[in-house]
Parts: C-alpha cells; sequence; structure tokens
C-alpha cells in the first residue's frame, strides 16, 4: 500500500494542544501534537506537514443562509464530478471566503469590477445578488488548498508524532473578525481526539540537518519561524551530534512570547545551545533577529568558516530577505570580502547546501 500523500491524505487527530503565547500577548500561537500512529508516514527533520482544514461551520451556515437552499442539497464537485451535499463541499472542498472573477460572470455588469473584487468576499455577493443556477455557482469557488506547517519535532525522538507550532492567523472584513481557514481549524474548531485532520508529508528538498554530526548550525527563526529548529535541536540531541548550535530567535514580548523558552534553557544549561534573543517590542525602537546578528558578527563569520551550516525559516518577506542582507554584510564587514565577492560567496554556500533558507 502507498503511504498516504497530497491526493490521499492521512486522517490525524490531534494527541495535545496547548498555547505557546501567554495571556497578555497580543497573538496567539499554539503548539499541536498530531498521532500519526499506524500512519505508514515517514519523514525527516525539516520537512513540512500539508493539512487540509475545515472551514468555519459559522460561514457555512451563513452562505447557505444567504442562498436560501438546504444545506443537504446534492451538487457535482466541479472537478471531481462527485456527488456531494452542498454542505460539505462549502465545508470542506471550497475556498469560501475568496470572491473570484468567475462570480462576477454571474451577474449584470459591476462598474468598477476589480474594487468590487477587492473590497467585497462571497457571503456579500451572496447577501447582495440572486437567483443563481446552483451548480454554475458552486463551479466559481477557487479550490481549498492544503496549508504547510513545518514539522517541529524529531521523529527519533516523538515517534508516531509530528509536532507543530501554528500562529493563528485571522483579519479584519467590514468590521467583523474573521481567521485564516487552516490555523482556526487546527487551533479553534477540531476537537482534540476527536475531529479527523487530513494531512500528508511534503518533503523539504535539502532543508535538513547534515549527515556529519560535527557541522556546527547556525538557525534563524523568528516567531513560528522556530519550528523545524525545535525538530533539528531534538534530532542532533538523540544522534548525541558534538557538533555546535545557535539559534536566534524573536518575537514581539519576552514575558508573553518566548516559545519552548524551557527546552531551550534546558539546552544552554548542558551547553548544547547558543541562543540569542530580539523581542521587538519590548523597547521603543525595533530590534529584530538579524539586527542580534550583526552584533555577533565576527563570531558568525568564525562558525562559518569552520563549516556552519546556516538557516533560515520565517516570513520571506521581509524577514527572510533582511536576514540575507545582513549576512552579506557580515562576510563584507567581518569576513573582509570586496563588494563583488560577498554575493558569490553567499551563492557558493547555497550551492554547497550551507546556506538554506525554508521561507514563506
Ligand atoms: C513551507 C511552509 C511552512 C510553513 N510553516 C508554518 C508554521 O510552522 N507555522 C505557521 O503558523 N505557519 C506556517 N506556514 C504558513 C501556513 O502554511 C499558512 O499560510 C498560515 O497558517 C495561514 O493559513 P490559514 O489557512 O490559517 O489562513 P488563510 O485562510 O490562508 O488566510 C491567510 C491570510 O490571508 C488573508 N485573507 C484570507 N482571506 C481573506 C479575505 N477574504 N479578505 C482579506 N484577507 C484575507 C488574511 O490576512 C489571512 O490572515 C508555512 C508555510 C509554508 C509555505
Ligand atoms: N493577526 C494575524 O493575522 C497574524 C498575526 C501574527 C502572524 N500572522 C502571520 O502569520 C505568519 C507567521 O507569523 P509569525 O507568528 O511566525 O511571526 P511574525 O509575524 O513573522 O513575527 C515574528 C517576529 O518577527 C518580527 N519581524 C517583523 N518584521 C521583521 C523583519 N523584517 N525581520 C526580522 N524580524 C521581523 C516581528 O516583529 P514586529 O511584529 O514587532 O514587527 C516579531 O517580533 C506571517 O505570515 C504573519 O503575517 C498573522
Amino acid at each position: 500500500m502507498s503511504s498516504p500523500n497530497r491526493l490521499n491524505p492521512f486522517s490525524a487527530v490531534i494527541k495535545k494542544r496547548y498555547l505557546l503565547t501567554k495571556p497578555g500577548s497580543t497573538k496567539e500561537t499554539y503548539h499541536v501534537v498530531l498521532d500519526l500512529s499506524h500512519s505508514g508516514l515517514k519523514f525527516k527533520v525539516g520537512d513540512s506537514l500539508g493539512i487540509y482544514g475545515d472551514n468555519d461551520p459559522i460561514l457555512v451556515q451563513r452562505l447557505i443562509a444567504a442562498l436560501k437552499v438546504a444545506p443537504d442539497t446534492l451538487i457535482l464537485h466541479p472537478r471531481s464530478g462527485e456527488r456531494m451535499t452542498l454542505w460539505s463541499f462549502l465545508l470542506k472542498k471550497a475556498h469560501i471566503s475568496r470572491l473570484t472573477a468567475a462570480f462576477l460572470n454571474m451577474v449584470p455588469p459591476i462598474e468598477n469590477a476589480e474594487v468590487y473584487l477587492a473590497t467585497h468576499d462571497v457571503l456579500d455577493f451572496l447577501l447582495e445578488f440572486s437567483g443563481f443556477n446552483l451548480q454554475e455557482l458552486v463551479a466559481a469557488f477557487s479550490p481549498l488548498l492544503p496549508r504547510m506547517y513545518s514539522i517541529a519535532s524529531s521523529p527519533l525522538m516523538h515517534p508516531n508524532e509530528a509536532h507543530l507550532t501554528v500562529a493563528v492567523s485571522s483579519y479584519e472584513h467590514r468590521g467583523e473578525l474573521r481567521y485564516g481557514v487552516a490555523s482556526h481549524f487546527l487551533c479553534h474548531l477540531a476537537e482534540v481526539g476527536k475531529t479527523s485532520i487530513p494531512c500528508y508529508v511534503q518533503p523539504a528538498a535539502h532543508f535538513t540537518i547534515p549527515e556529519d554530526d560535527k557541522v556546527p548550525l547556525i538557525m534563524v527563526g523568528p516567531g513560528t519561524g522556530i519550528a523545524p529548529f525545535r525538530g533539528f535541536l531534538q534530532e542532533r540531541t538523540i544522534r548525541g551530534s558534538s557538533g555546535k548550535h545557535w539559534l536566534f530567535f524573536g518575537e514581539r514580548h519576552r514575558l508573553h512570547d518566548f516559545f519552548y523558552e524551557e527546552y531551550w534553557n534546558g539546552l544552554i544549561q548542558e551547553e548544547k545551545l547558543v541562543l540569542d534573543l530580539a523581542f521587538s517590542r519590548d523597547q521603543e525602537s525595533k530590534v529584530y533577529v538579524q539586527h542580534r546578528l550583526y552584533e555577533k558578527g565576527a563570531e558568525i563569520w568564525e562558525w562559518l568558516e569552520q563549516g556552519a551550516h546556516f538557516y533560515v525559516c520565517g516570513e520571506a518577506d521581509p524577514m527572510g530577505k533582511d536576514v540575507e542582507a545582513t549576512l552579506l554584510r557580515i562576510s563584507q564587514e567581518f569576513g573582509g570580502l570586496a563588494e563583488d565577492k560577498a554575493r558569490p560567496f553567499l551563492k557558493e554556500l547555497r550551492r554547497q547546501k550551507r546556506y538554506l533558507a525554508d521561507v514563506y
């Protein structure tokens, strides 16, 4: 039997879920432990899990009420042709908030369609217009795609489990609080030990620990970017690796947003980890991970000369770009590289798979 994949996901349940952010935080980030027993799923540290989240049933109910049809009305899935109820199509298969141009093709021309699309969602549209052919309407939805989450545990330390670090994503639509689909599903809607969480492994091409246990690792992971590095350190601990580890973590406030603090402190006491922190909102001016990197530029350069691998994970823009710019600056100011030699140096690190980014 083939192992679960994107088209044939495994149905996991949540074993444990708790908040990493403390009361008073301006964010909500959860640690989520999925039970992968008997799944056949294999992964290495650095890989991600693809998750299919359900939409919020309250929003689905509001859409169906606006349509004035019964939730168990049967429709054909516009892509697979599978017969299903309107309710399960809207709950599991459709991107129900994004209004696409296909919806506008079903109604009389709207003046300034681009502005309309940018300022309205599907619910607004269904409240404004009526008289649709239901099968035509379901075909206008874009499909609900899986979301990726970096695995935050080592399969050696936690066999049959995958740990995730999930930030609840939210936004305001016309004065109403709305949540991102998958993070809301994983953190709020899914019941621990009960709800099925369809998932599969999305392997990372090179973003993992080196085979050589002596290689030093520099890891930069602000926010949820910390996730894979918890996996890296667990794996290296179990392997009894002798290599050095240096982690740069950043969040808003030390008091509320210092994820996995006890775990890092334990590693520091065992002299397995060097930790540098950047709490951006604990002082008037912003302090970010790349500022800490630059402060330690001379030592970072030394580690690179010793063959260290450099990893960055988290938001691609601007964080990932800023970290790369800082690395370039370090290679010039602390490594003595001429301006025209810095980029080729980074390119070479990349070619050697020693500069690895998993940014989103
Ligand atoms: C390789 C990889 C690894 C990742 N690892 C992690 C991880 O470890 N932890 C983690 O938390 N995330 C991670 N992510 C990000 C994650 O995949 C999701 O993108 C994130 O959780 C948001 O998904 P969502 O379904 O909750 O929100 P979505 O429904 O996708 O919405 C996301 C955002 O889009 C905007 N939006 C959506 N709909 C509307 C609308 N109708 N009107 C206005 N704005 C709207 C809002 O800003 C909203 O907050 C990773 C991504 C990648 C690619
Ligand atoms: N309410 C929401 O919708 C919501 C909330 C949180 C996260 N998110 C989204 O969720 C995803 C992951 O977020 P996350 O929780 O991992 O954390 P994040 O939002 O990326 O923030 C983590 C830390 O990185 C800092 N940061 C901001 N810009 C930076 C830069 N250029 N360089 C370095 N550090 C920088 C942040 O500081 P400052 O924030 O102080 O600038 C914060 O201290 C992102 O896509 C984010 O947009 C959404």
